[in-house]
């Protein structure tokens, strides 16, 4: 049984299961010459699928209804008519939301359990360790000693932010949505504080109680009234990475918030949208430093797994509503 998952209607507002539906076949699908029979062995569930169910232009097209959604996925070479690949490998690559699938293998990267759990190519070692990594690197430019503000810091990005600053030996500060992920935060990944947005009152007063010096990097992941709060604490050529803004995902209007502008020019400091297919030339020197920090042990990295391709839209939206702690990964 072949199970295919489709977006049945666009959301408005919050998704629900209701936009998704499933689709099964009993044929299993042959793959012509030059082309593979993947087995999907495990999806990833990211915030920009979101972006990606609506109609709105944006870096990557959107999704069609009545079509397939699709994402990173790792796959098994069930069979292959195509001489790059053989049976039994392992592939990464953005594949359709389907238990398996004909592809002709352009785009896939080989991944081997040799050097890391398979999951691990979808998170660590792959689109949002690499996106944690130049997101800093590029546009944060850290300098030691300087302190970095992290929201969506339990996330996938985010816990690999703040412990990539510290490994730089900055002061870092991290803001997610529980008690249970700020504890997480401190104690398993070296932040030197966390704050839960959650329950805090006043944002903007405990930002500067937390960072007393100034805020010298803000890697900003949710955007909205948490952003704002960080903004009165920049420091003078401060740099504010746009990763992205899941506040506002779920918006059916435009939302209004702080004028950035008197806070940019008053520091002299920069605010760059940041998007990680922008920097594939730089992927790889990023995957050797990610992989021996790994090894040596001075990165960490979490997973939420969720069992049964079935739960692939389920996943999704609780990854939305914050149920996960690290990347959130379908087990297929
Ligand atoms: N630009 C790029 O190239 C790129 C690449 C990958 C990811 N991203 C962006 O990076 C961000 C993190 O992605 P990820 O894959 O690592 O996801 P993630 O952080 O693992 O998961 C999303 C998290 O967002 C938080 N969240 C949900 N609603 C929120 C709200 N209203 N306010 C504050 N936080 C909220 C939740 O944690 P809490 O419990 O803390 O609320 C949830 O766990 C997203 O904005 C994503 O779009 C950008």
């Amino acid at each position: 049984m072949i199970e295919t998952i489709l977006l049945k209607k666009r959301p408005v507002g919050e998704p629900t299961l209701d936009n998704f539906e499933f689709e099964k076949e009993t044929d299993t699908p042959a793959p012509s010459e030059g082309e593979l029979l993947l087995e999907t062995k495990y999806v990833s569930v990211d915030p920009y699928i979101r972006g990606r169910m609506s109609a709105a232009k944006s870096y990557v097209a959107p999704y069609e209804v009545g079509q397939p959604l699709s994402s990173g996925v790792v796959a098994k070479v069930l069979v292959s008519k195509n001489d790059n690949f053989e049976e039994g490998e392992f592939v990464s690559g953005l594949l359709e939301w389907k238990s398996q699938q004909v592809n002709n293998g352009e785009g896939l990267q080989k991944v081997s359990e040799d050097k890391a759990p398979l999951s691990a190519y979808l998170g660590i070692v792959g689109m949002t360790g690499l996106t944690a990594f130049l997101g800093l690197h590029e546009i944060g430019k850290p300098k030691k000693g300087e302190t970095l503000v992290v929201s969506g810091a339990a996330g996938a990005v985010g816990s690999v932010v703040g412990q990539i600053g510290k490994i730089l030996g900055l002061n870092v500060i991290g803001i997610a949505g529980s008690d249970e992920k700020t504890e997480m935060l401190t104690s398993e990944f070296g932040f030197d504080h966390a704050i839960n947005y959650k329950t805090t009152e006043d944002m903007k007063a405990a930002i500067e109680e937390a960072a007393p010096n100034g805020v010298d990097i803000y890697f900003d992941n949710v955007g909205g009234p948490i952003s704002d709060a960080v903004l009165y604490s920049i420091n003078r050529f401060a740099r504010i990475i746009i990763c992205g803004a899941i506040s506002v995902y779920n918006k059916t209007e435009t939302p209004k918030g702080l004028a950035v502008q008197p806070f940019l020019v008053k520091n002299s400091a920069l605010m760059q949208g940041f998007i990680v297919s922008n920097y594939a030339e730089k992927f790889p020197e990023a995957i050797n430093q990610l992989a021996s920090w790994l090894q040596d042990g001075k990165l960490k990295y979490k997973e939420t797994i969720v069992e049964g391709f079935e739960n692939t839209p389920q996943a999704f939206l609780d990854l939305m509503n914050g149920k996960n702690k690290g990347k959130m990964i379908v087990k297929a």
